[in-house]
């Protein structure tokens, strides 16, 4: 007879407030045997912080670590290739625990589906075996809600973006939206920040670090160090407002 095979569970833990971890998302954590998480090197894990209070001594921890991150790197090493590589490795050490029966979830800050590493494993493993994913409150959402601002009002559209685009691109999709989310600053947040300049929209865009976490901050525009824009952070340029 053939063994049960284990179930992959997507679990979106939310943006870094552990009260806006759900229901839903705290069973499934409770009962998977295996709990995988993403991790830099040397590094904790932010979703795995966000969760380890509710984990006992019994389940297995497996941390993905991630290779590289954003340095640059000197050919013929490519970010791609590298990273590639990585989830396929991953894909196989959680394939063997859902091979064996075992239950694995795998924790993504935010949503699984909105950006997240899960969904590299997810393409690789879906597939073959039963999965079930749980959506999280994601970090446009939770920097909507810290910042106080309505995103988009009747009619209005809203483009999510990624601050690695270049700035011709930007500026495009910029100019045609009415509201708009930008995500991935980092080192990207000089260039953003002119666009936003010559697009007239700097005095309504809002600035958001570590949204919902317990060292969250709130940043004037003007007063936001372009070198030092950390990796969880975004900005936010709502939809104008509309009295109902
Ligand atoms: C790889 S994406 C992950 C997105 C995540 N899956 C989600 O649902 O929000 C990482 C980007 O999300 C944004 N981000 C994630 N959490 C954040 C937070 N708490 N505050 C501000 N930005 C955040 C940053 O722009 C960061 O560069």
């Amino acid at each position: 007879m053939m063994e049960k095979r284990g179930q992959l569970l997507g679990i979106g833990v939310g943006p870094g407030d552990p009260e806006l971890l759900t229901l839903k998302a705290l069973r499934l954590l409770k009962a998977a045997p295996v709990v995988a998480y993403f991790v830099a090197k040397g590094k904790r894990g932010n979703a795995f912080g966000i969760i380890e209070p509710h984990l006992d001594d019994a389940q297995i921890r497996l941390p993905l670590v991630y290779p590289v991150t954003t340095e640059a790197l000197e050919p013929p090493l490519s970010y791609e290739a590298i990273i590639a590589d990585f989830y396929d490795t991953a894909s196989a050490v959680i394939g063997g625990h859902l091979e064996a029966g075992r239950d694995v979830a795998v924790v993504c800050e935010g949503d699984p589906f909105f950006y997240g590493s899960y969904m590299y494993l997810h393409d690789r493993l879906a597939d073959r075996f039963p999965v079930e994913v749980v959506p999280g409150v994601c970090s446009m959402l939770g920097g909507a809600a810290v910042l106080r601002t309505p995103l988009v009002y009747r009619n209005q559209s809203l483009s999510v973006l990624s601050g690695v685009m270049s700035e011709d691109e930007l500026r495009g999709k910029l100019a045609q939206t009415d509201a708009a989310v930008i995500m991935k600053l980092g080192r990207n947040f000089a260039k953003v920040r002119r666009v936003l300049d010559e697009l007239g929209l700097a005095d309504r865009a809002l600035y958001v670090e570590r949204a919902t976490m317990a060292n969250q901050r709130i940043v004037p525009l003007a007063e936001v160090d372009p070198m030092a824009s950390p990796y969880f952070s975004l900005l936010v340029v709502p939809g104008r407002k509309w009295r109902g």
